[in-house]
């Protein structure tokens, strides 16, 4: 039965917590694909707002399993910190589940992420510090410890004893820094070990129940599309598979399952970190799209990054994922602006581009080429059908529908759970890449 995913189409902090807890609440199970302990994925309840870094949005509905995927890199000690929090607001967790086959952030990848950063000087990446990006590498070079190593006491010992002198090798030899105690780490780890044993478990066989059975499966990904490793602003990206394609990966959910790719795209542009925002504002609009969207990162607290919707990125994103439909979050951030740019095309040196370049000295050169709207000066958080809608506010959907090439149907006006407006698909439906 259908698999919805629902991954950002921009660079991060899209609102995809938001979206994925409102599709949780009519589905039976949510699973987390990619990332770590990097993505802060906020849900705004009647309790107060939950920051969700590891564990899935589906875990605030008694209706949802929640599962964190095989292409999930897990940090034991904040995902154990972030459970006793949950537990502690009165969240149960007995229908958390976590792959075996995910790979675990271990103590020196945070260390090397840091020393790699401060290595790269002016160029750094402007990581979470997280050790994403050391842990991936671990993975994909075959010497990363899997949670099923974490939880077997005799595996564990043995999959220490195998990497870590290498590790410590490259800790000391090529950064200076201390090396880790074997023993020491392993009385850590083996104790993180034992108290997720009860949830780590070959999670893949429940997936494919739970699609056998008809269920409503929800596929949650972190960061966005111009952060994937492959697609995004490399090597401005982090170091997992953001796409739908990645999410069918990391989640353990076939392609031919998925019925929907719901891409979250704010209302304009936003990114934490280093690299090129092409539509950058560093201006007064800029600090107040900052200030009315509240931009500041979840998980570092860092001052985001703000401009103008981007649509030549956009489209490329909807065209590369099969992007189905859209929610456009953070509409209300423009109830005040008396005009609004968006970005249509880049200019390079003179030659007008409707496609993102591969080179980032050539995005971060390239200038945007504007279309300018009115706005609607209205409020809209109070909002909850398209008719509440002003009329300028739908003028401005409908142009960014025509330019990126699919359907918005989903609209924030707020960051409480019920400021979602449904807008209905009319006989115009636009399907991905109708413009190509
Ligand atoms: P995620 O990483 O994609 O889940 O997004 P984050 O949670 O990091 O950032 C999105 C922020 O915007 C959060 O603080 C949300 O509470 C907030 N938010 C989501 N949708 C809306 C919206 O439509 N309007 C407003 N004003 N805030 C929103
Ligand atoms: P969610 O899921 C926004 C950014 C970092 C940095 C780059 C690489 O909340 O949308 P990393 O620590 O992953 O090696 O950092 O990616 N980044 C995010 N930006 N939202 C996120 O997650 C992000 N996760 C990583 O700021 O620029
Ligand atoms: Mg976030």
């Amino acid at each position: 039965m259908p698999a919805t995913i629902v991954m950002g189409g921009q660079w991060g902090d899209e609102g995809k917590g938001k979206l994925t807890d409102a599709l949780a609440a009519e589905a039976d199970l949510v699973v987390r694909a990619n990332g770590g302990a990097n993505a802060g994925h906020t849900v705004q309840t009647e309790q107060g707002a939950f920051k969700l870094h590891l564990i899935p949005c589906g875990i605030l509905h008694a209706n949802c399993e929640s599962i964190v995927g095989a292409g999930v890199v897990v940090d034991p000690r904040r995902m154990l910190e972030e459970m006793d929090h949950l537990a502690e607001r009165g969240i149960p967790l007995d229908r958390l589940r976590v792959s075996e086959r995910a790979h675990v952030v271990l103590p020196h990848h945070p260390i090397l992420d840091g020393l790699e950063e401060a290595a790269r000087l002016e160029a750094s990446i402007g990581t979470t510090l997280r050790g994403i990006g050391p842990a991936y590498s671990d993975k994909v070079s075959r010497r990363g410890l899997r949670m099923a190593d974490l939880v077997a006491p005799s595996a564990l010992r043995a999959r220490l004893g195998e990497e870590l002198p290498r590790w410590n090798r490259i800790l000391s030899d090529v950064y200076g820094a201390e090396s880790l105690d074997r023993d020491r780490l392993y009385d850590e780890l083996a104790s993180y070990g034992e108290r997720l044993r009860p949830y780590v478990g070959p999670t893949e066989p429940i997936v494919a129940d739970a699609l056998d059975q008809g269920q409503q499966v929800i596929v949650e990904c972190a960061q966005g599309a111009m952060l994937d490793i492959d697609y995004g602003t490399y090597p401005y990206v982090t170091s997992s598979s953001t796409t739908a394609a990645g999410a069918c990966q990391g989640a353990g959910v076939p392609p031919t399952s998925i019925e929907r790719v719901l891409g979250v795209f704010k209302a304009y542009s936003t990114r934490v970190g280093a690299g090129p925002l092409p539509t950058e504002l560093h201006d007064a609009t800029g600090d107040l799209i900052r200030e009315r969207g509240r931009e500041y990162g979840t998980t570092t607290g860092r001052p985001r990054r703000t401009g103008w919707f981007d649509a030549v990125a956009a489209r490329y994103v909807v065209r590369l994922n099969g992007v189905s439909d859209v929610a456009m979050t953070l509409l209300d951030v423009f109830d005040v602006f008396e005009t609004i740019d968006v970005c249509v095309a880049y200019d390079l040196d003179g030659e007008i581009l409707t496609t993102v370049p591969t080179r980032v000295e050539d995005l971060a050169r390239a200038t945007p080429v504007y279309e300018r709207l009115d706005g609607w000066q209205t409020e809209t958080s109070a909002a909850r059908r398209a008719n509440d809608l002003p009329p300028r506010a739908l003028d401005y959907l409908d142009f960014i529908e025509d330019r990126i090439g699919a359907r918005i149907s989903l609209v924030g006006v707020g960051p409480d759970r019920e400021q979602i407006v449904e807008i209905p698909a009319t006989s115009q439906t636009m399907v991905p890449g109708a413009l190509a």
